[in-house]
């Protein structure tokens, strides 16, 4: 409470958002360990947590969500600039007074009967000159112990803030409580508002608790609002993770690999190498799993930090034996949301084990067993966990200065077209290769899933201004790095005929990150393709994997011409937008990928061919 009266601003807002939401209490939280537990007790008194059983998982709790409250809501997002054109054809805006306005009327008495969190937190270590603080006003308690995990939180960083500038990110369930009501575990609202305003710098959001839409640090400010700054100060706020691959000799490379929600990006941070490259010497660093703050070093490489604090990780597929640095990072002192309840009071999820259990209660509170046919935790059911616990983390983690960025990788899910893995001819051809990247939408924000859509960058639901400004600056960034990190092209998600996957994927993914640091490194072979450079078989490390074979890798690596016509057809589609804005480049790229893609593919034939013969 000693800390409250420090900030003009603050202590204004502060007072402000009082008067409009009429909360009974005001809490300032100071981020420690006694509050933590306090808040934690308060959440289990009022039913929306339980606490796992201590010996199975200390200092852990589950909550279940209002079933229709369990994923971002895409649709329900705005960006809010002054110009609707500043906003793109890939958001939804709406006039800043007309939304105040809408906003207003919502939050008019909206904490009524419930306490407010004032929730000072940073994105990056404290007091770092790349970290941005920002100050989260909740009505939920659910909200100020999960910001404690994902963020640097509490009175630390408001004596870090002084008297100088914050985000300030608003934020309620919009379900305020009449004199007597009883609470729900899960409150929320309906009607829901994710709501940013780019050039004032602020997050309004109403009626959801969960994840994204509720813990404002993430998506709204580290990603919207901080790549709305990146393009007005020259650098870059992506949806990356950030890892380090250490070789046998004891060089260290960092990578960048932007996935959309759902497609990897936590399992590839934590990647576990294949016993014979672990054997051999080589080790992978976790740095971030999720967002990476990428600047100008002054040598001329890009260096990035991860601005969070813990992990909020997809449950479901996660295992010992997809992702065991993940279960040692949520093996205690985590919060889990919408899995499932195991009778001795620890979790589970579908994928955690090869058995199911034979008796269980699903996220939604009903008793459940492996024949009643439905999931036991929800499809985008969360661990939130310390950073610090992954036994993987890397020691430079913390680093102000961040770590040099050698490469960037860009990968959705796709079952057909997309090849394993290639290299792009340049930095503009990668550029244009992210840009047009495409994905099939996951459980990660409401709606249909397995549907493919254009997901420029994985940023498609995260960029804070028009998408065509976000592909130039990308472009400018290029031009003005005299060391630019290589860009390349992965999909692990391709599929044969039968609908298998035909690629293994997870631990396996190594293989593929070799090349990848050896190619940068100037010591892998590569053949040119119509979209870039490849690995021919011979040039990737199969030691210790039997079940791919050659024939299987070239069906993983072909590039079919009429299909990628077809996909040249359908990225004008995206194009066609943003016509106004679009990087001159380009319709150069495409047509050239065409020519190559049109070319008489003999090369390329030649390609499989020589391989084959070469057996
Ligand atoms: P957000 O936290 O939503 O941004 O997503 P993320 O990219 O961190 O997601 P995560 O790593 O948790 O992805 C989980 C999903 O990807 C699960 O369905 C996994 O089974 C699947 N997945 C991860 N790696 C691989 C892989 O190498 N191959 C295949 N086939 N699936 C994978
Ligand atoms: C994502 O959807 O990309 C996430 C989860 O990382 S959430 O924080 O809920 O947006
Ligand atoms: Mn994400």
């Amino acid at each position: 409470m000693s800390d409250q009266g420090k900030n003009e601003q603050l202590t204004k807002w502060v007072a402000e958002v009082v008067a409009l939401c009429e909360p009974e209490k005001v809490h300032w939280c100071s981020g420690s360990q006694e509050e933590y537990d306090a808040l934690c007790t308060l959440l289990v008194e009022s039913g929306t947590f339980k606490k796992l059983n201590p010996e199975k998982r200390p200092n852990s709790y589950l909550a279940w969500s209002d079933p229709g409250d369990v994923a971002r809501v895409e649709d329900r997002t705005f960006i809010c600039s002054i110009s609707k054109q500043d906003a793109g054809p890939t958001n939804n805006w709406m006039a800043p007074k007309e939304m105040k306005e809408t906003l207003g009327k919502l939050f008019k008495g909206c904490m009524k009967g419930r306490t407010m969190y004032v929730i000072p937190f940073s994105m990056g270590p404290l007091g770092s000159p790349i970290a941005k603080i920002g100050v989260e006003i909740s009505d939920s308690p659910y909200v100020a112990v999960n910001m404690r995990i994902m963020t640097r939180m509490g009175s630390a960083v408001l004596d870090v803030l002084g008297n100088g500038e914050f985000v300030p990110c608003l934020h309620s369930v919009g379900a305020p409580l009449e004199p007597g009501q009883k609470d729900v575990p899960w409150p929320c609202n309906k009607e829901k508002y994710i709501v940013h305003f780019p050039e004032e710098r602020s997050i309004w959001s109403f009626g959801s608790g969960y994840g994204g839409n509720a813990l404002l640090g993430k998506k709204c400010l580290a990603l919207r609002i901080a790549s709305k700054i990146a393009k007005d100060e020259g650098w870059l706020a992506e949806h990356m993770l950030i890892l380090g691959i250490e070789s046998p000799k004891g060089e260290k490379t960092y990578l960048g690999a932007a996935f959309p929600s759902a497609c990897g990006k936590t399992n590839l941070a934590m990647l576990v190498p294949p016993e014979s490259f672990t054997e051999s010497g080589w080790k992978i660093t976790t740095v971030g799993d999720d967002i990476a703050w990428i600047k100008p070093g002054p040598d001329g490489r890009l260096y990035a930090i991860n601005p969070e604090y813990g992990f909020f990780g997809v449950a479901p597929g996660t295992s010992d034996k997809t992702n065991p640095n993940a279960m040692i990072s949520c093996a205690s002192n985590s919060i889990f949301t919408n899995v499932a309840l195991t009778p001795d009071g620890d979790v589970w999820w579908e994928g955690m084990t090869d058995t199911k259990p034979a008796s269980l209660t699903d996220w939604q509170g009903n008793h459940w067993t492996p024949e009643c046919g439905k999931n036991a935790a929800h499809p985008n059911s969360r661990f939130t966990s310390p950073a610090g616990q992954c036994p993987s983390i890397d020691p430079e983690w913390e680093n102000p200065a961040g770590v040099p960025m050698a490469a960037f990788i860009f990968g959705g899910r796709r079952n057909t077209v997309i090849p394993l893995v290639y290299q792009s001819f340049n930095w503009s051809f990668g550029v244009y290769m992210a840009a047009t990247m495409g994905s099939e939408t996951t459980a990660a924000a409401v709606g249909a899933t397995g549907a493919v859509r254009r997901d420029p960058f994985a940023m498609l639901p995260f960029c804070g201004y028009h998408v065509a400004d976000y592909f130039a600056h990308w472009l400018q960034v290029g031009r003005t790095t005299p060391v630019p990190p290589r860009i390349f092209s992965v999909n692990w998600f391709r599929k044969d005929e039968n609908g298998n996957f035909l690629w293994p994927g997870y631990g396996e993914n190594m293989r593929i990150l070799k090349w990848i640091v050896e190619r940068v490194n100037g010591n892998a072979a590569a053949v040119e393709s119509p979209l870039g450079w490849m690995p021919k078989y011979e040039d990737l490390d199969w030691t210790g994997l039997d079940s791919v074979t050659r024939e299987q890798f070239y069906e993983l690596m072909s590039v079919d011409r009429g299909v990628w016509k077809e996909e040249l057809v359908s990225h004008e589609e995206l194009f066609v937008k943003m016509y106004d804005r679009l990087p001159k480049e380009f319709p150069h790229i495409r047509d050239l990928i065409l020519s190559g893609v049109w070319r008489s593919p003999e090369h390329w034939e030649q390609f499989h061919s020589t391989a084959d013969k070469n057996s």
